[in-house]
């Protein structure tokens, strides 16, 4: 059990890293409090869920819209939440996200805190305050940037994670190393999915190591003007490709990382790309995939890190050190048909 307070510019979050949902009732008042979850989750822990309201949503991507922000709002109108309700999304990203969401536009803002249920969110998505929802094959169209009071880890729920789902949170793992610390990615080389999931004291050391990368970049550059770009390394492809060829987010970035791989090698003289694809597919990870390239790149150029006529590309000059290049559209189309 750790507890760790990270500041960011005018709030801080409170992490408390392998307490369990017992300490819960310490860190926000049950009786002004709404749990949010899906379906999977509360099926699988529904003891856990026990003396506390519960708004229990349908599973997946495809619910993080509009439809089901609004059925929430209506909900909580229901249970009489007031500015003094607190919101915790206990769940993967798509709760997270949407919990963060609601509590920050409900009522004009509600105070709101997260339990990650999945890999993808313990590691990336419950971190850094981005709460936000997809409109069409847009992801994160719509949102804001407001950090939860708390993040708690129980690392109980992982039990009943499915298998796919334990290889998806790997992407934003790998993604972490490649960006930021060569040392973990020796690391995830000489490990595999199974050592991992057999023992609980490096899983943990694991999870805690990339929250901390998280929160750390995030606190240097809170609201993405530098440093916080590095995180959406293979994102810009991945992004374009999730939607649209129904992806798994894991999925998606890593092919995107795969690509912007290759375009390191072109415009940042990276050398190991054949590292990099063979950790990914290691843990169980897709790399070299054939899409339609016209398509994904007028998908891609929607993607929030366009700056008028150039995109801010996440490229990698070795492993451990992540860059951002901003590439003239015209040019970056080109790259990308000859992926
Ligand atoms: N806000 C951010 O900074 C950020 C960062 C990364 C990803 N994201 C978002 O996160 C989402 C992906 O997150 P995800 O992969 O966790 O998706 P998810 O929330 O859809 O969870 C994946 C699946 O696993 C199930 N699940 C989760 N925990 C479980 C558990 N302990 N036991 C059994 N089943 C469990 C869920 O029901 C779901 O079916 C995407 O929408 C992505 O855009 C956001
Ligand atoms: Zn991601």
């Amino acid at each position: 059990m750790k507890h760790i307070k990270y500041k960011f510019s005018n709030s801080s979050t409170d992490f408390y890293f392998a307490y369990g949902i017992s300490h819960l009732k310490e860190v926000t008042d049950p009786k002004a409090t709404v749990l949010i979850t899906d379906e999977n989750i509360f099926r699988a822990h529904n003891k856990r869920f026990k003396g506390w309201n519960t708004i229990v949503l349908k599973p997946g991507e495809e619910f993080k819209v509009q439809a089901t922000v609004d059925s929430v709002i209506e909900q909580l109108i229901g249970l009489e939440a007031d500015r003094k309700t607190t919101l915790v999304g206990i769940g993967g990203g798509v709760i997270t996200d949407i919990t963060g969401y609601v509590a920050s536009v409900y009522m004009r803002g509600l105070r709101f805190g997260f339990i990650p249920t999945s890999l993808l969110a313990l590691v990336d998505a419950s971190i850094g305050g981005k709460n936000g929802i997809d409109v069409g094959v847009y992801k994160n169209m719509v949102g804001i940037i407001r950090q939860p009071s708390f993040i708690l880890h129980d690392m109980i729920f992982l039990n009943t994670l499915p298998q796919r789902e334990w290889e998806n949170g790997f992407a934003e793992i790998i993604k972490h190393a490649c960006i930021k610390d060569a040392a973990m990615f020796r690391e995830l080389e000489s490990m595999s999915l199974k050592k991992y999931q057999k023992n609980k004291t490096a899983i943990c050391q694991l999870v805690q190591r990339n929250a901390t990368i998280k929160a750390k970049v995030v606190q240097q550059d809170e609201f993405e003007k530098n440093e916080r770009r590095l995180l959406n390394f293979g994102h810009t492809l991945g992004h374009a490709l999730e939607n649209q060829y129904d992806l798994m987010h894991g999925q998606a970035v890593s092919i995107g990382m795969t690509y912007a791989c290759h375009i390191s090698e072109q415009l940042a003289g990276f050398k190991q790309v054949g590292k990099v694809v063979k950790v990914l597919e290691q843990y169980q990870l897709p790399t070299y995939t054939s899409f339609d390239k016209q398509k994904a790149f007028e998908v891609l150029k929607m993607d929030k890190k366009r700056e008028r006529k150039e995109m801010n590309y996440v490229l990698l000059e070795k492993i451990g050190k992540g860059v951002v290049k901003s590439i003239p559209l015209i040019e970056l189309e080109k790259i990308i048909s000859s992926l």
